[in-house]
């Protein structure tokens, strides 16, 4: 039988024990809950963000756990130099890049009449330009590899729009996009792409975004939106597949969210 020819056999998880990761948007929320998470398992990890304080936070918290096999890359994706040189850092220091966790970004709500350009312009830059950023230069050495893994974090908002939050969906549709082409690009070449579509998640996304606090109170307590470690997790599991399986794609809610602002 043809399907015994291929000698198919289900290889249970793969290990991440040794797996060179890049986390971007690392010193909150949900990429810091990726980026441990990462490590605990045995991952040498990169945390990459702005705050530098943010992300010695992190590493004093890893080392204090015994795990030394993290690097902290204080960068702005926006700026190609800073992404070229945190990817030419994690080559020098471990010598290959396994994992991209593709999760830094932030939220912004504007009626189109009303939009403030220098916003629009940062969120575009960070929420797509610095996801093509990353890829561009992070790619690189998972190509030569012939190996390697993909988690793009994109939103809910990439499938449903709501008033107001038209630009952010816009920036989180491109994400998506980029992350299906990717996928079609790269397949043959050893490399799986995930793009994670998450509900509300309780992080300092909604201060960041401007939401009002009352709102966020109000919302928070109506949907109880997941934990970040709810979406890390979901992460985890596209990355432990064996190495024929991917997940393209995971959208993962509170159980009491229907929709984006409801
Ligand atoms: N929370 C939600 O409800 C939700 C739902 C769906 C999707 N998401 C997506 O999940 C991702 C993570 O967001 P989060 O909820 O974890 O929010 P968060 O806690 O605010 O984390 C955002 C992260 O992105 C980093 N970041 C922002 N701009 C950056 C830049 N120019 N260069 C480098 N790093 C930058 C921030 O670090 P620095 O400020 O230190 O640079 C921070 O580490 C985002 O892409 C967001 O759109 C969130």
């Amino acid at each position: 039988m043809i399907l015994d020819e291929l000698e198919l056999s289900w290889k249970g998880k793969e290990s991440l024990a040794g797996k060179v990761a890049l986390v971007t948007g690392a010193s909150s929320g949900i990429g810091a809950s990726i980026a441990r998470k990462l490590a605990k398992r045995g991952a040498y990890v990169a945390v990459l963000a702005r705050r530098q304080e943010r992300l010695d936070e992190l590493i004093r918290d890893l080392h204090q756990e015994e795990l030394y096999e993290v690097m902290a890359i204080p960068a702005d994706i926006q700026k190609a130099e800073d992404v070229q040189q945190a990817v030419h850092a994690i080559l020098e220091h471990w010598g290959r890049l396994d994992i991209i966790v593709a999760n830094a970004g932030f939220g912004y709500r504007s009626p189109l009449a009303e939009v403030d350009l220098e916003r629009w312009e940062e969120l575009y830059k960070t929420n797509v330009h610095g996801l093509v950023l990353t890829l561009k230069y992070g790619l690189q050495p998972m190509r030569e590899q012939a190996k390697g893994d993909v988690v793009i974090v994109s939103s809910i908002a990439a499938k449903e729009v709501v008033a107001g939050g038209g630009l952010y969906s816009a920036t989180k549709y491109g994400v998506s996009a980029i992350a299906s082409a990717l996928r079609l690009e790269t397949s043959t070449q050893g490399i799986r792409v995930t793009a994670i579509h998450p509900g509300a998640v309780a992080t300092e996304f909604s201060q960041v975004a401007g939401y009002p606090e009352q709102e966020i109170r109000a919302f928070a307590s109506s949907v109880l939106p997941l934990h970040p470690d709810d979406v890390a997790e979901a992460a985890l599991y596209a990355l432990e597949q064996p190495e024929h399986v991917n997940i393209p794609e995971l959208t993962i809610m509170p159980s009491r969210q229907v929709q984006r602002f409801k």
